[in-house]
């Protein structure tokens, strides 16, 4: 083929043309779409369709896996309680707690002792009602509570497993802050499962009930990271103290108990998988306050 000079170089590709025009000593290239055209838009048009239809796909199974709560924790009470779908015929509401007793803080941190035996005397609802307040009970109408929290985030969770408190059927309860109420989450007496689980300690077997203390790590951790469990640990100590001191001054023994084994206690009570046992406390009536 002759070219002539000055005009454009045309090479020809299978897809695409290449076109090349001298301009003043400079070649200019430029691209110009040629004969297969029809080819490019069609690959294109399957491309476009083969991730629009993976795109569907991916869309109905993330839909189905969120549909079907895969991934979602299983509601706690308490979460119930936050959005009020719990029954109210299902919880227990609890006396209020008093704010005045006849025992002196100071008293009660010079008397405390770690009790391990008690009389068969039943606790009263009142007597729980006290102790599961001084533990987690809410002391300020904006949610503060009887204990300090990092971040007022609030990691634990109160059960008491009963067995001989008046008013009350034998059987484990989770308490909750917010309405000061009980929720009854096994209707049996576990007394002599926690005392298997707990080393067989006499104290756990024998005690009216025993306060389970429990956190959820993450609500602390996900603000503070590893320091988080750090605190979480701290709290526990500061509502444990709380429970002795009120004991105390309510003539009721208890020990704060930390040799138990973690699965036994956790699948007895049928915990969800983000809360950890972290102490039991037996409590039950004493004859004569240990001094
Ligand atoms: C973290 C921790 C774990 C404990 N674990 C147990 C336990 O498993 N069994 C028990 O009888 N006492 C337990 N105790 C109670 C201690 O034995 C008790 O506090 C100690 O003997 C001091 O006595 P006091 O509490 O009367 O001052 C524990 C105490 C703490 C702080």
């Amino acid at each position: 083929m002759v070219q002539a000079q000055g005009d454009p170089v045309i090479r020809v590709d299978a897809r695409e043309v290449e076109k090349s025009e001298p301009t003043g000593g400079r070649v200019r290239h430029t691209r110009v779409h040629g004969h297969d055209n029809t080819y490019l838009a069609g690959r294109r048009a399957i491309v476009a369709f083969a991730v629009s239809i993976w795109t569907i796909i991916l869309i109905v199974i993330a839909a189905c896996i969120v549909a079907t709560g895969f991934f979602a924790l299983p509601p706690s009470p308490d979460d119930h309680e936050k959005n009020g779908t719990l029954p109210a015929e299902d919880l227990i509401p609890l006396p209020a707690p008093k704010i005045m007793g006849t025992v002196s803080v100071e008293e009660a941190i010079s008397g405390r002792r770690s009790v391990r035996e008690y009389t068969k005397t039943p606790l009263t609802i009142s007597d729980l009602s006290q102790l599961l307040w001084a533990a987690q009970g809410l002391t300020d109408p904006s949610g503060l509570r009887a204990t300090p929290s990092a971040g007022a985030l609030y990691p634990l969770e109160i059960y008491a497993a009963c067995g001989n408190v008046n008013g009350l059927s034998g059987g484990v309860y989770h308490y909750l802050p917010q309405s000061h109420a009980l929720d009854r989450v096994i209707g049996r007496d576990v007394r002599e499962d926690l005392y298997r689980s707990a080393l067989r300690q006499p104290s756990v077997r024998d005690a009216a009930a025993v306060i389970i203390i429990a956190a959820d790590y993450n609500r602390t951790t996900k603000k503070y990271g590893e320091q988080g469990i750090r605190y979480v640990h701290m709290e526990a100590g500061h509502a444990s103290e709380n429970i002795y001191l009120q004991a105390y001054a309510l003539g009721i023994g208890t020990v704060a108990i930390g040799a138990f084994d973690d699965n036994g206690i956790m699948s007895l009570l049928g915990f969800p998988h983000n809360q950890t046992p972290l102490y039991l406390m037996p409590i039950g009536k004493v004859s004569t306050r240990a001094s």
